[in-house]
């Protein structure tokens, strides 16, 4: 632009002549109200105040004013420009609040139509107690692992000294996997216990290891009101210096108190499993009678069967063999392991008189447990 110019003068440049500032203000004005919607205020909006709208380019002629003239000139185009900024703000509210009330009616959803009632389903409760179990380890500072339900023979049997010709092999009866070629010694079981999980827990890391595992466990039974082929186990097992029986047994009081509640008698009757030793049998004081039905036949207890105890499962102190299939050292280490049954626990815990409930998926026998999460 040009230097200052003495002879120059606003009335003389056309595009400071007030009446053509006015109505440049005036277009602006019209345009904005004119605009249906936010777009089209946006085209106005380059157009009117953009740098090539008429009162950018008047403004940049009064550089070329002299100097007395360029007062007069930037309040014309000062006062044009804050009344067109003023009127694109407020058209700009505007229709910014008809587009949200335009918003709010079209996606407007009526809650109150009926929806489609597909019914809801409810959590198995061999899982939900599966996993009160896990919580109550968890809070003890075990971890929670896992096995596969298709097991090594090796890990399933032999690790946990249970040898090939050994007399217990033959209590839990097995289902076999065939190898892909159908010959039938593919060294594969489905697992008859969760007791290789610890196995491979120990082979995974060195002591200290606590871990809890629950999971499900096939023996060849035929399905009946007190059998299935496919049950559920909760396996555990601690390894570290100075692990004793009076470990294993505060372990399960500190769990038969958060599942069932306190008071309860626990009885360990000796036992006999090829990976712990010594090994023993728990059993928990019928928390119906409280061992009142024993020997009295006006008062039968349906829990317990009148025995006054509930079997919960098996326990020990693993065996030093066990530690050294899985590569830890006896001399060092010692622990402690059990494996209960779910289902016998939940049978218990909840008079569910028929194993076929829990293996046959009917929500109305889930239904009832709620939502326990
Ligand atoms: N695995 C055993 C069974 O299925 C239960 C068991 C007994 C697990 C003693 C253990 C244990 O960890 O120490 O009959």
């Amino acid at each position: 632009m040009s230097a200052p110019n003495k002879s120059y003068d606003p009335v003389e440049v056309e595009a400071l002549k007030p009446e053509v500032v006015e109505q440049a203000r005036d277009e602006a004005l019209a345009a904005f109200a004119a605009a249906a919607d936010l777009d089209e205020l946006k085209q106005a909006k380059v157009a009117h105040t953009g740098d090539r709208s008429p009162l950018s380019l008047a403004n940049r002629e009064i550089g070329a004013l002299p100097p007395q003239a360029k007062a007069a000139a930037g309040k014309l185009i000062g006062q044009a420009r804050g009344a067109v900024n003023q009127a694109l703000a407020a058209r700009q509210v505007e229709l910014e609040a008809e587009r949200d009330a335009r918003v709010l009616v079209e996606e407007a959803v009526d809650v109150t139509l009926p929806y489609g009632r597909v019914p809801r389903g409810a959590r198995h409760p061999l899982t939900t107690l599966a996993e009160r179990i896990e919580d109550t380890f968890v809070a003890m500072g075990y971890q929670v692992a896992s096995g596969p339900e298709v097991e090594a023979e090796w890990l399933n049997f032999d690790a946990l000294n249970l040898h090939a010709d050994h007399p217990a092999r033959s209590m839990q009866d097995t289902f076999f996997v065939e190898a892909p070629d159908g010959t039938a010694d593919s060294g594969m079981v489905l697992r008859t216990q969760t007791s290789p999980v610890q196995i491979r827990a120990m082979l995974a890391g060195e002591p200290p290891l606590y871990a809890v595992s629950p999971g499900r466990v096939y023996r060849t039974d035929e399905l009946d009101a007190t059998h299935t082929p496919v049950f559920r186990q909760v396996e555990a097992i601690a390894v570290d210096e100075g692990i004793t029986f009076g470990h294993l047994k505060g372990t399960i009081e500190v769990l038969v108190e958060k599942l069932i509640g306190g008071g309860l008698e626990l009885r360990w009757r000796p036992s006999y499993f090829p990976f712990t030793e010594p090994s023993a049998e728990i059993d928990l004081q019928c928390f119906v009678c409280r061992g009142a039905s024993v020997g009295n036949p006006d008062r039968p207890c349906r829990t317990c069967s009148s025995e006054g105890w509930i079997e919960l499962g098996g326990c020990g102190v693993v065996n030093p063999r066990v530690l050294v299939a899985a590569g830890i050292d006896p001399s060092r280490y010692s622990g402690f392991a059990f494996g209960l049954g779910l289902e016998r626990i939940l049978m218990n815990r909840h008079n569910v008189a028929d194993m076929r409930d829990m293996v046959e998926g009917d929500v109305r026998f889930t239904l009832p447990f709620g939502m326990e999460i």
